[in-house]
């Protein structure tokens, strides 16, 4: 186990074989060397940094049906909410406020919000705070739609991959395609976004040769951001009687992820926080370096429950410091781009 750590550690990867190996004989001394490792890749690229961004629930309107989230559009027991541009604006300057430099918008897959109605929300956001940058996190689209918001100004796309496994994907998303969501992950990068993809730990049916194939997927696609948090289970969801997944398990793809993608951003995710106390911390210091506060209007953010406890969590940044102190870290306030990308030359 300790050479083929180090093997991981040196060359930043592993076949399939040894991947899985070291899952299935993941013991606690092991664990703990795993974890030495992924910080040591992180400091060496990121230091202590950990980045922070501006979480911006804008709409929980979904016409998907993930059998996981409680928002698809099947529950019909949440309250739907839209906000609109001029409230969007709101939350970006309340981050602003608090000296936050990127904005996350996100929101289930919503027609409602047009090309168009996006475009002009980019732009907005972009002439305000020209210092910041812009996620988004709305789902699939086409090439060309997701060329016009990068074109708008657009920087980061944050679209998880949710599985590799092309059977698990079908169960788990009714009507949706695997190839489709893949297209789109490459489309991003072509296009020339910070591209984050990612995936849960914990779903029904997943085991340790799945997981391998998301580690692996991750490696081939070369994202710049990694969101990995472990299921946790929504009682309006067809998945009401499973169990959630597991803290341990995300820590160890966490730490796995940082040692195949050693540049990669890696936030320390929400369902972590909800799933333990502690988990911020944990995830700080087994590779993660990002954290995302919440932003939202307060009348929204009980409603954009994609499972339970979500919408309790915390804005108070001093707090949220305090943690990342807890864990050797400190706050750093810049943008947080990724080590390697430019933005290429485009009209804004
Ligand atoms: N548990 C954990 N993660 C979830 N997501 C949605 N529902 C859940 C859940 N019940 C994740 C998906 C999605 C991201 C925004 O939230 O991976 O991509």
């Amino acid at each position: 186990m300790k050479t083929l750590l180090k093997k991981l550690y040196n060359t930043n990867s592993l076949d399939r074989d040894e991947m899985l190996y070291l899952l299935d004989h993941m013991d606690e001394d092991t664990q703990e060397l795993l974890y030495f490792y992924a910080d040591a890749a992180k400091v060496e690229n990121y230091g202590k940094a950990v980045y922070l961004r501006g979480l911006i629930e804008f709409s929980n309107y979904c016409k998907n049906t993930c059998m996981y989230c409680g928002i698809r559009g099947e529950n019909a027991a949440i309250r739907r909410y839209r906000l609109t541009n001029a409230q969007i604006m709101e939350c970006c300057a309340v981050g602003d406020r608090l000296g936050l430099k990127t904005f996350v918008l996100q929101s289930g897959e919503d027609d409602f919000y047009t090309d168009d109605i996006l475009v002009d929300i980019i732009r907005q956001i972009k002439e305000c705070f020209p210092y910041c940058a812009v996620t988004l996190s709305i789902g699939e689209r086409s090439y060309m739609s997701y060329k016009r918001f990068f074109e708008a100004g657009a920087d980061r796309f944050l679209l998880r991959h949710e599985t590799a496994s092309g059977e698990l994907y079908k169960k788990l998303h009714p009507g949706m395609s695997f190839e489709n969501r893949q297209r789109c992950l490459s489309d991003l990068k072509e296009i020339g976004y910070q591209v984050g993809a990612g995936f849960i730990v914990g779903l029904p049916g997943q085991d340790n040769k799945t997981l391998v194939e998301d580690l692996l997927y991750l490696k081939g696609l070369q994202p710049h951001m990694v969101g990995i948090g472990p299921l946790v289970i929504h009682p309006q969801t067809p998945l009401r009687k499973y169990k959630g997944g597991g803290l341990e398990k995300t820590l160890i793809c966490l730490a796995l992820t940082r040692l195949l993608l050693p540049e990669v951003l890696l936030p320390s995710t929400t369902a972590l926080s909800v799933t333990d106390e502690e988990g911020m911390q944990k995830a700080l210091k087994a590779g993660a370096n990002v954290i995302m506060p919440n932003i939202t209007h307060d009348f929204a953010r009980e409603m954009y429950e994609l499972y339970k406890g979500k919408s309790g969590m915390t804005v108070d940044i001093e707090k949220i410091a305090e943690e990342v102190e807890k864990a050797g870290c400190h706050i750093d306030m810049s943008r947080g781009d990724h080590r390697s990308w430019k933005r290429k030359a485009c009209v804004i």
